[in-house]
């Protein structure tokens, strides 16, 4: 098993307090990173957020059976030995697939704001033996993941969930290796739907400093799959203009 992020809470934390030193098991939860800009700097998005209301966009069996992950963890070129993020990772669709390609000496950070929902994704973790993957709590403004700790962040079908957008991508930036991108799939419709229109993702992410590298149609043009270059440094939350939904 490879060494995990530092565990501190539940069982973990008891191992922490009382001073042992043992491995982090699979599938326990931390919040590695010390945290970023406060939410309050952040302008409020000018347009809808989606509610949480699954931890998956749709069955396992289905978007196997569409060829869904390997399409994508091809089209991003995801090798062994690379770190990814799953930001938003819910059930975790791509967790173990992800696993699987980066290997003994990659890392998968599996991220989501929602406890329960982690504690679910933590069990199938052990289940599956999955020893190069962690699991990260963040906040809808923060991600919470380690400075220069990953290689590719991958944003599926949660954008339109993302409470604080500015603040998430904001404070992204620094967990970003060098060199690192920002992959986004979502559906290209209305955000009450659950979608983002492109140009809505495409001005949030410029306000934020990221540039777009990539963009694949998935499905027809109902799904896409953007790829982005993040900025050198985070802009100031105060300078960052806001966009409106069309
Ligand atoms: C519809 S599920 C998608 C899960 C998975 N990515 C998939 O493709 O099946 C959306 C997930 O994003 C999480 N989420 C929403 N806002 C988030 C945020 N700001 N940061 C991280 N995760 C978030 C939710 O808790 C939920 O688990």
């Amino acid at each position: 098993m490879l060494p995990l992020l530092a565990v501190l809470t539940g069982a973990a934390m008891a191992l922490a307090v009382s001073g042992c030193s043992a491995a982090a098991p699979e599938g326990a939860v931390s919040s590695a990173a010390p945290p970023g800009f406060a939410t309050e700097r952040f302008p409020r998005p000018q347009r809808p957020v989606a509610g949480i209301v699954s931890d998956q966009w749709a069955s396992e069996d289905s978007r196997e059976r569409a060829g869904e992950a390997a399409r994508v963890i091809d089209l991003l070129g995801i090798r062994p030995g690379m770190t990814v993020a799953d930001i938003g990772a819910g059930a975790g669709y791509y967790v173990g697939r992800l696993a699987q390609r980066v290997g003994p000496k990659g890392q998968v950070i599996a991220q989501d704001i929602d406890r329960r929902t982690l504690d679910r994704l933590g069990q199938r973790v052990s289940r599956e033996r999955l020893g190069n993957v962690s699991l990260v709590l963040g906040a809808p403004h923060d991600p919470r993941l380690a400075p220069r700790s990953v290689d590719l962040a991958m944003l599926v079908h949660m954008y339109h969930e993302i409470a604080q957008p500015y603040g998430l991508l904001a404070n992204l930036v620094p967990a970003m290796r060098p060199g690192g991108r920002v992959a986004i799939l979502d559906v290209d419709g209305p955000v009450p739907a659950h979608g983002t229109p492109r140009a809505l993702l495409s001005c949030e992410l410029a306000a934020v400093g990221y540039q777009e590298v990539a963009w694949h149609w998935i499905e027809g043009r109902s799904i896409y799959l953007a790829v982005f270059e993040p900025p050198a440094a985070a802009p100031e939350p105060e300078r960052i203009v806001p966009c409106r939904a069309e």
